[in-house]
């Protein structure tokens, strides 16, 4: 069981690492548009030998905001679930709800960092990059599931900011300094959440008898196979985003190629970096060795070369 000095140890870490929202947005830190901001494992460029290095670089920029905006739209599901467990446990002990509740500010303050970028974004990017939705019904279909499938959905993407930073944006000098500046700012406090929600994961499950957990990782994978569907149809969004921008028209074949290799890059950017992490894998088998077993198997078949 976790104790009130887990959460405080939580709590005051994150109080330690949090940043304000204009020492990382606005004047003084724009993006620098000449250079890519995502890593090429998640952008998938090269493999598209149809692209010229300029609609390279458009694509990887598309890309981007795609990034940006789906974490955007995760965090609207994360901060109410969040709040309303804060609200369930107050009084339970001095520190689990305000270490909750600090969790959501700072999840508050993500999303208005990510829709200020994403303005910036929008104001200098030659046309309209398209994004699924609405979220509310997106939201509304993620939170339909179990508190604890929610909680594993959630876990699985708080670790999952955390690797790409680390893995694979941190040591790649070709990108953008300005994006891997919020990339990090976003991974320090994301890396206090994961605590938090592994916290959360095992109080639920202690709660919770075999079959709901089994159940519950059903339902994760529900979760995933209905966020795979939303990455699908936003790679129709970024061809045609791309075709815009750079100015012509792909040839069949070309279109085809684009969206076998853009979904098999969103699947991998979303769904393979999260059910393959150690971490992540570690927490969900301390609750069901058999699902941690069946996410990690689903992990493998999405990894790309
Ligand atoms: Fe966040
Ligand atoms: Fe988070």
């Amino acid at each position: 069981m976790t104790t009130s000095h887990a959460y405080q140890q939580v709590l005051e870490t994150s109080r330690r690492v949090n940043w304000r929202l204009e020492d990382l947005v606005g004047e003084g830190h724009a993006l620098n548009f000449a250079r890519p901001f995502l890593p090429e494992t998640f952008a998938r460029t090269a493999a598209l030998g149809f692209l010229s290095t300029r609609e390279k670089l458009l694509l990887n920029h598309i890309r981007t905001r795609g990034y940006l905006a789906l974490f955007e739209l995760v965090e609207s599901f994360v901060v109410p679930f969040v709040s309303e467990l804060s609200s369930s446990q107050a009084g339970e002990d001095a520190y689990s709800a305000p270490a909750l509740k600090h969790f959501v500010d700072e999840e508050e303050k993500h999303r208005k960092m990510f829709v200020t970028v994403l303005r910036e974004f929008d104001a200098h990017f030659p046309v309209q990059v398209g994004f699924i939705g609405p979220a509310e019904a997106i939201v509304h279909t993620v939170l339909a599931h179990s508190p604890l499938a929610v909680t594993i959905a959630t876990l699985g993407l708080e670790w999952m900011s955390q690797a790409h930073y680390v893995e694979a944006v941190h040591d790649d000098s070709d990108l953008d300094p300005q994006f891997k500046r919020l990339l990090r700012h976003h991974w320090l406090e994301e890396a206090q959440h994961a605590k938090l929600d592994t916290f959360v994961l095992e109080s639920l499950a202690a709660a919770s008898t075999p079959q709901a957990i089994a159940t519950a990782v059903d339902e994760y994978f529900e979760i995933g196979a209905f966020l795979d569907g939303g990455l699908k149809a936003q790679v129709s969004f970024d061809l045609a985003a791309l075709e815009a921008a750079a100015g012509r028209s792909f040839a069949p074949a070309e279109r085809e190629r684009f969206l076998e290799v853009q979904h098999a890059a969103q699947r991998w950017t979303f769904l393979g970096t999260a059910m393959g992490n150690k971490s992540f894998l570690k927490a969900l088998g301390a609750i069901s060795a058999d699902g941690a077993r069946r996410v990690s198997e689903a992990a493998a078949s999405l990894t790309l070369d």
